[in-house]
C-alpha cells in the first residue's frame, strides 16, 4: 500500500505537492469515493484511482537533461506566449515538467521528467544536491570576496549555506570575471542575489552541473535522456 499522493505523482499526474492540492480540492476518487485525506493509503494494482473523473494509468517514466538557452521560461505553458522549455522537446510525447527552475535569463542544465516522485526527491531541501554555475560578473572580485560567498552571505531570506567558489577566468581589460559557484540549496535567484550582495552583478549565468550530471558537450537547445544508472545515482537515499 502506498500514499495516494505518491501514487498520483508516480503516475505522472503532477508533482507530489500539486497532487496533494488535487486531493485537498476533492478532485481525486478512489473506487468511486472522493478522498480528501492526504494520508490515505491505496494499492495502485487494485484500486481504481480517478482525477477529475478520469482513471489514471501507469505511464512510462522518462528523464531528460536539457541545455536550456537563455530567454526561455522554465514552465510548460506561458500565457504571454514566450518560449518555454518544452518547446525544445519536439519528439517527446510524454507530459514532462521541469525539476526546479532556471531563471528566464539563465542557461544550462535543466532536468525534466514525468516522474513526480523523482522530482519531489530532487527538490527536497534535505537532499542538498550540489549545483554548479558559471557566473560572469561585472568587476573582478578579490579572494576575500570569494571567501565571503563561500562562508555564506546574508540575503533577505537569511544566510546562505557554505558554497564552493573559484575563479574560472579573469578579464581585467573588460573588467569582468567568470566564477564557478557550487551551491547546495535552491532558493529563488540565489546565485544572482549572492553576487549582488557582494556588489558584483551577474551579466551571464549558466548551470553546468547538477549532482553527478554535467552538460558534456550537449549543444544549447538540445536534450538527451538520462541513463537508468544516472537516474539511480540521483535517487540514492539521503544520508
Ligand atoms: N541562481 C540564480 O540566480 N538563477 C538561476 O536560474 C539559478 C540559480
Amino acid at each position: 500500500m502506498e500514499r495516494l499522493q505518491k501514487v498520483l505523482a508516480q503516475a505522472g499526474v503532477a508533482s507530489r505537492r500539486k497532487c496533494e492540492e488535487l486531493i485537498r480540492q476533492g478532485r481525486v476518487e478512489v473506487n468511486d469515493l472522493k478522498v480528501i485525506e492526504l494520508g490515505t493509503k491505496v494499492d495502485p494494482q487494485v484500486d481504481i484511482i480517478k482525477v477529475d473523473g478520469r482513471a489514471i494509468k501507469a505511464q512510462k517514466h522518462i528523464y531528460l537533461l536539457l541545455n536550456k538557452p537563455k530567454g526561455v521560461i522554465t514552465s510548460v505553458s506561458d500565457p504571454k506566449g514566450r518560449k518555454i522549455v518544452t518547446d525544445f522537446l519536439k519528439d517527446v510525447n510524454e507530459r514532462v515538467y521541469p525539476v526546479g527552475r532556471l531563471d528566464y535569463d539563465t542557461e544550462g542544465l535543466l532536468l525534466l521528467t514525468n516522474d513526480g516522485e523523482f522530482a519531489y526527491r530532487l527538490m527536497h531541501p534535505r537532499h542538498h544536491i550540489p549545483k554548479t554555475y558559471l557566473a560572469t560578473v561585472k568587476g573582478v572580485p578579490h579572494g576575500s570576496d570569494l571567501e565571503k560567498l563561500a562562508n555564506g552571505v546574508m540575503l533577505d531570506d537569511g544566510m546562505t549555506a557554505p558554497a564552493e567558489v573559484e575563479y574560472h577566468d579573469i578579464d581585467p581589460e573588460n573588467n569582468t570575471a567568470v566564477l564557478s559557484i557550487t551551491i547546495y540549496e535552491g532558493r529563488n535567484r540565489q546565485v544572482r542575489r549572492m553576487l549582488e550582495a557582494i556588489r558584483f552583478p551577474v551579466v551571464r549565468l549558466k548551470r553546468i552541473r547538477f549532482g553527478s550530471l554535467g552538460l558534456d558537450g550537449l549543444q544549447r537547445g538540445k536534450y538527451r535522456h538520462l541513463t537508468p544508472q544516472e537516474v539511480k545515482d540521483l535517487m540514492k537515499p539521503i544520508s
